[in-house]
């Protein structure tokens, strides 16, 4: 079996990207120090598979402790690489938090891809390279302008970093741009941990629905959106986890646009994860009201900086290189994410 290391594997998106790498018969192997993440994740990972993940409790801002998971683990096929902070909000409060442990452990991670000659890269890139873009849906064509926060520019550079990587190894990338990952596994063995009072939209209405925070604020109202309210591309996560085994397989099986920098093109393919389709905020709370049939207690409030006021995609270049189809509508994403959320706020009690 191919052997595949995951960082960030103990993460939202990177457990269920584990769940369907090992369904399609990749062994996986995973990287994660729990600074923003949680072991039990591969517990949920074992009782969808039965498999037992092994995990390095390493900071890939360490080089040594980096390279030696490589030393113990020569064979790599593919990397996907997750690891990163995520939190817009938070980006803005702590650009330096951002940029050494997003950049950092992007160049480490790449050095040792080099060394070890491992063929195939997958970088969890972001819609926020967008920032605030005003020419909808966007498509990987879309010239990037400024990034809206410190966050979306970390994921700017470590696109450029990997452009500039490319032209001098032979390794073969894809840039995964995701947009609102949400929802949770079927099993409802894994799904979104918020670690403290969550930031996201998501469980943030599901967090007010269970009295975990007492109001929800609507973060701007006065938008130039059909409601005021900012608009999104809410993706449910295992579509972008089947989009990341499918990614593997089409390096694995398919050249990347050949190595040819005579015509500035060399081996990195960017495809955007998102369904094509925007929602509102409001929009969201009231799906979810009809879906639950709880009252959320909510307020229109301020805007929130580093928000962009709306930006979906065009996805049309990864159905059609991945043949990626019948992703999951906002209904499952909001059913599957409160059984998960319910599930986990039962067993705190
Ligand atoms: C969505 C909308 C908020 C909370 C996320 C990820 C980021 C990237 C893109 C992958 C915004 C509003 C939120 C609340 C609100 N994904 N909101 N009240 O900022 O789009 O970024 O997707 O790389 O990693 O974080 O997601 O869920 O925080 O916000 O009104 O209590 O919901 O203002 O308009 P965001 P989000």
């Amino acid at each position: 079996m191919k052997k595949i290391l995951v960082t960030g594997g103990c993460g939202y998106i990177g457990s269920h990207t584990i769940v369907d790498l090992i369904q399609k018969g990749f062994d996986v192997i995973s990287i994660d120090n729990f600074s923003r993440s949680n072991k039990k994740m591969l517990d949920g990972v074992r009782k969808i598979t039965g498999k037992e993940i092994v995990n390095y409790e390493i900071d890939l801002c360490d080089f040594a402790a980096t390279k030696k998971v490589f030393e113990e683990n020569i064979n790599i096929s593919g990397i996907i690489h997750f690891a990163a902070y995520k939190a817009v909000g938070e980006s803005v409060e702590q650009p330096l938090l951002y940029f050494r442990n997003n950049l950092i452990s992007l160049i480490n991670i790449l050095e040792c891809a080099n060394e070890f000659k491992v063929p195939n890269f997958i970088f969890s890139s972001s819609c926020s390279v967008y920032g605030d873009v005003k020419t909808l849906p966007v498509n990987e064509e879309t010239p990037l302008p400024e990034a809206a926060s410190p966050y979306g520019r970390t994921k700017q550079i470590g696109e450029q970093i990997i452009f500039d990587t490319a032209r001098a190894c032979d390794t073969q990338f894809i840039l995964l741009r995701y947009f609102n990952p949400v929802g949770a596994h079927p099993s409802v063995e894994i799904g979104e941990l918020p670690i403290g009072k969550p930031s996201n939209l998501f469980p943030s209405v599901f967090y007010n629905a269970l009295g975990k925070i007492n109001e929800l604020v609507v973060h701007g109202s006065d938008y130039e959106t059909k409601d005021g309210s900012c608009i999104r591309d809410y993706i449910h996560v295992m579509d972008i986890a089947e989009a990341h085994s499918l990614s593997l397989l089409y390096l694995m099986n398919n050249k990347t646009s050949e190595k040819d920098t005579a015509k500035n093109n060399w081996n990195v393919e960017i495809l955007n994860l998102g369904t094509g389709k925007g929602y509102t905020v409001l929009e969201v709370i009231n799906a979810f009201e009809r879906l639950s049939g709880e009252k959320l207690n909510y307020k229109l409030g301020d805007r929130r900086s580093g928000d962009v006021a709306a930006i979906y995609s065009d996805n049309k270049k990864a159905i059609e290189k991945l043949d990626w189809k019948n992703l999951r509508d906002l209904d499952e994403m909001i059913l599957s994410a409160w059984r998960w959320t319910k599930k986990i706020s039962e067993s705190e009690v």
